[in-house]
């Protein structure tokens, strides 16, 4: 039985809502970094990361909550009505931690990004003697969000479509 609202057997209401984010993010992130490379309007972008990653911090938080409370995500996987295989259950777990890996380091490097685009960009923002590691620091934020993307959905996929 379903209680997510994407219809998929055995999935959670903040699983469903975490997967769903993880897609919109995608065009969100794609839109800040053409605001700022084609459209030049730094303030806008700096608005956008902020917001996104304010966003993704408290679903993050509400799923880690919700799936706690639901018994962790072996007890979520357990309640689907056609179980999974031991190898389906290994392949899920080896992907799970794969996932972990990339949803660990991205907020701790979207965070070092923000907090040092903060301190050390002009207000408003604009290019600077900050830029060079910025867009370093950006682009791996970004490589890393989408790892994170990726692999959060591929987890869902086998552990409640597949
Ligand atoms: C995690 C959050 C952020 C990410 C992932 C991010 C990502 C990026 C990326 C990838 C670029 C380079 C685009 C290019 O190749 O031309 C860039 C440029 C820029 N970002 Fe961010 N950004 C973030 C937060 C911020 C914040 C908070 C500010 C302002 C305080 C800011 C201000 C700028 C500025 C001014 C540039 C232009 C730099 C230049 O062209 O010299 N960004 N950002």
């Amino acid at each position: 039985m379903s209680h997510g609202f994407l219809g998929y057997d055995g999935s959670t209401f903040m699983l469903d809502f975490v997967v769903t984010a993880l897609v919109l993010i995608i065009p969100a992130l794609l839109a800040s970094l053409y605001l700022v490379k084609v459209r030049r309007n730094y303030t806008v972008h700096r608005n956008v990361q902020l917001v996104l990653a304010g966003v993704l911090l408290l679903a993050v938080i509400a799923f880690e909550v919700d799936i706690r409370a639901h018994g962790g995500w072996r007890a979520i996987v357990d309640s689907r009505q056609s179980p999974l295989s031991a190898e389906q259950l290994e392949t899920a777990k080896q992907t799970l931690y794969l996932h972990l890996v990339f949803a660990i380091s991205t907020p701790l490097l979207w965070g070092t990004t923000i907090a040092l685009a903060l301190r050390r960009m002009p207000k408003p923002p604009a290019p600077c003697e900050h830029s060079r590691l910025h867009k370093t620091l950006g682009w791996l934020s970004v490589i890393d969000l989408v790892l994170t993307s990726a692999t959060g959905l591929l987890f869902y996929y086998r552990a409640f479509i597949a």
